[in-house]
């Protein structure tokens, strides 16, 4: 390897469908502005390129992005056009569960007091975290339909929770809470387990079990428990009591969604899907947003953030700064698109934030 190369990170870029082909150019030009040692590959897997000839992900896919990229940054995928939404589940969860990143990091942070439709929240108010199982649950689509069409109809889908499965993420979210602080600097201190196990009793009985002999080797840690019903209402009504929240597939991708709210909405939120020492994936929590797609409208923001995301875990922490401060300061500024109350177009946004990072 020459001295060029050395330390040269490989980025596997994958844009994908609908505002995912606006918003992860402009967090590409964000990466390359910032100087990070980074080599991007593109792939034109989507709705596109399945509906063109057949193919969601090509043969040996996934053993090409473990072996030959450090990291795989994604837009999303969603299109009208493929009803049965095949490629999505093949691709997006196809990299999740054949890749086993087990834990969907999605870090839910106010940048702005203005950005928050609650009243009296500050930015220091909201800095907590949602670590996601991303493996199993009622995600491995697991079931079948009976007597279809029949007044007989029987829809089973189940539930897959693993002991294996379960006691990572809850470890990943100990070890999570141990090695990272808050923005503000002061040390994270809480997992709170998020289930409803006072109505599925089977699955929640093993994470109940499984969380309380974990916690049990973390003294430093205070372990508490919500079901998760209860905490869709603490989140809006006093967001911030939270800092580590740890919570199965289904849950984990409801409650991101309440919590990109909190943050000014789906175009801000960030998201890492990892598997500690593999070939990891980032993407925005957002989806392909068919409706504003192809217009300059969508929020590049989420993508820019993950892509800051993307940067630290590859260990381009300076790299990874500079991105988020421009964010923050594009956002004081106004320098954002309309969803958050800015003048701006997708490019202008993602443009504002290359100069700034360049600077
Ligand atoms: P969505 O996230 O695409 O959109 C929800 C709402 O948020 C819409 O009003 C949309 O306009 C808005 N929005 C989303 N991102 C935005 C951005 N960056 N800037 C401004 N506004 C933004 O969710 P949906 O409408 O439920 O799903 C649309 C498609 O995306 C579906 O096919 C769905 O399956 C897919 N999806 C994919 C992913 C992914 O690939 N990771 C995630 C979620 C949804
Ligand atoms: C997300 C998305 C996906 C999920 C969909 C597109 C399958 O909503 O990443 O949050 O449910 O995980
Ligand atoms: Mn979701």
């Amino acid at each position: 390897m020459d001295q060029q190369n050395s330390g040269r990170k490989r980025i596997a870029v994958i844009p994908g469908d609908g505002i995912g082909q606006e918003v992860i150019p402009q967090a590409v030009k964000v990466i390359q502005a910032s100087g990070a040692n980074v080599a991007l590959t593109d792939f034109d897997w989507g709705a596109d390129h399945y509906l063109r000839d057949g193919v969601t992900v090509p043969t040996g896919g996934f053993a090409m992005l473990a072996r030959d990229f450090d990291a795989i940054l994604v837009g999303a995928f969603g299109d009208p056009r493929v009803k049965t939404n095949i490629h999505a589940k093949e691709i997006l969860l196809g990299m999740r569960f054949k890749m086993d990143l087990y834990a969907n990091v999605r870090p839910v942070r106010l940048l702005d007091a203005a950005l928050c439709p609650l009243k009296d929240v500050e930015p220091k108010d909201i800095d907590f975290v949602v670590l996601r199982e991303n493996t199993e649950g009622v995600y491995t689509d697991g079931g079948g339909v009976f007597k279809q069409g029949t007044p007989d109809e029987i829809a089973i889908q189940e539930d897959i929770n693993t002991r294996k499965g379960v006691e990572r993420i809850i470890r990943y979210a100990f070890e999570y809470c141990r090695s990272h602080s808050k923005l503000d600097g002061s040390p994270r201190s809480n997992v709170l387990m998020c289930d409803k196990s006072n109505a599925m009793t089977h699955a929640g009985g093993l994470w109940q079990r499984v969380f309380k002999e974990v916690s049990g080797e973390y003294s430093q840690i205070t372990a508490q428990h919500m079901y998760v019903d209860a905490l869709c209402m603490q989140m809006i009504r006093d967001p911030r009591q939270f800092d580590v929240i740890v919570t199965n597939n289904m849950f984990g991708d409801i409650i991101t969604d309440l919590a990109a709210g909190l943050q000014g909405g789906l175009g801000m939120a960030a998201s890492g899907n990892i598997h500690p020492g593999k070939t990891s994936m980032f993407e925005p929590v957002h989806g392909s947003a068919p409706p504003i797609a192809g217009k300059n409208l969508a929020n590049p923001f989420g993508a820019i953030l993950t892509a800051a995301m993307m940067l630290r875990h590859l260990g381009s922490a300076r790299e990874a700064d500079k991105i988020e401060a421009a964010v923050l300061e594009a956002v004081r500024l106004k320098k954002t698109t309309q969803d958050i109350g800015g003048p701006l177009g997708t490019r202008e946004a993602g443009e504002w934030v290359v100069e700034k990072v360049r600077r």
